[in-house]
């Protein structure tokens, strides 16, 4: 099996042209506490998954899992935005990524670690690594979730994060229920400081 990336959590092999994610031992952890952790990020990742499928939100398909620490997903052919965001139309890339937000948010989905590194362009606009998502209709968590995507920018994108916040916020106004809301609480988050999980811990 080929290796195709290793992150603070979790491997990722290409195995017969689907995505193996395993999220290996944590020897630092309390063993209990460490097969908890990442068989409930597993199971998480399956659950959200499999309802992004549902609605037809564009996202890797479930195809296996072990409910511990495997996942076998779809390759979503393409490029991490991470890499292109700079190099391409990043306005439209931008409200994109805004209006798709908008739907999880919509459908009371909580991303939980919105970066570029987690968005592929494909045929559209994909998102993938649902491991610390959630479901909640709070305006607080959607707050959050647009914070963390904001710091994300301003480390990975400091020459155009400014004006990608903006393209995808613009966008996230008009398709998000209740944006209103959540674009106030916003502006509270933003003074409270830094929020970014820590997945490796
Ligand atoms: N379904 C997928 N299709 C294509 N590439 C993927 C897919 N899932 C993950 N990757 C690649 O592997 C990297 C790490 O996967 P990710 O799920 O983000 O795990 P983590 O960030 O927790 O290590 C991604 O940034 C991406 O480059
Ligand atoms: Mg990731």
């Amino acid at each position: 099996m080929k290796l195709i990336a290793q992150g603070a959590e979790a491997k990722l092999f290409l195995e017969e042209g689907n995505i193996l994610k395993n999220r290996f031992k944590k020897t630092y952890r309390i063993k209990e506490i460490d097969e908890k952790l990442r068989s409930f990020r597993t199971r998480r990742e399956a659950k959200i998954l499999q309802k992004l499928h549902a609605i037809a939100f564009p996202a890797p398909k479930l195809i296996k899992n072990d409910e511990k620490e495997n996942l076998v997903i779809e390759n979503i052919g393409g490029k991490l935005i991470k890499n292109i965001l700079e190099k391409n139309n990043y306005k439209k890339l931008c409200n994109e990524i805004g209006g798709k937000i908008a739907v999880l948010h919509n459908n009371s989905i909580i991303h939980g670690d919105l970066t570029t590194s987690n968005m592929i362009l494909s045929k559209e606009v994909y998102f993938i690594d649902f491991g610390l998502s959630f479901f909640s209709e709070k305006a607080e968590d959607k707050a959050v979730d647009l914070h963390l995507l904001k710091e994300g920018l301003e480390s990975k994108h400091y020459r155009i994060w400014e004006k990608c916040f903006k393209y995808t916020l613009e966008s996230y106004r008009k398709e998000a229920k209740n944006s209103n809301e959540t674009l106030k609480r916003l502006e509270a988050v933003e003074k409270r400081g830094r929020y970014r999980a820590r997945k490796g811990r």
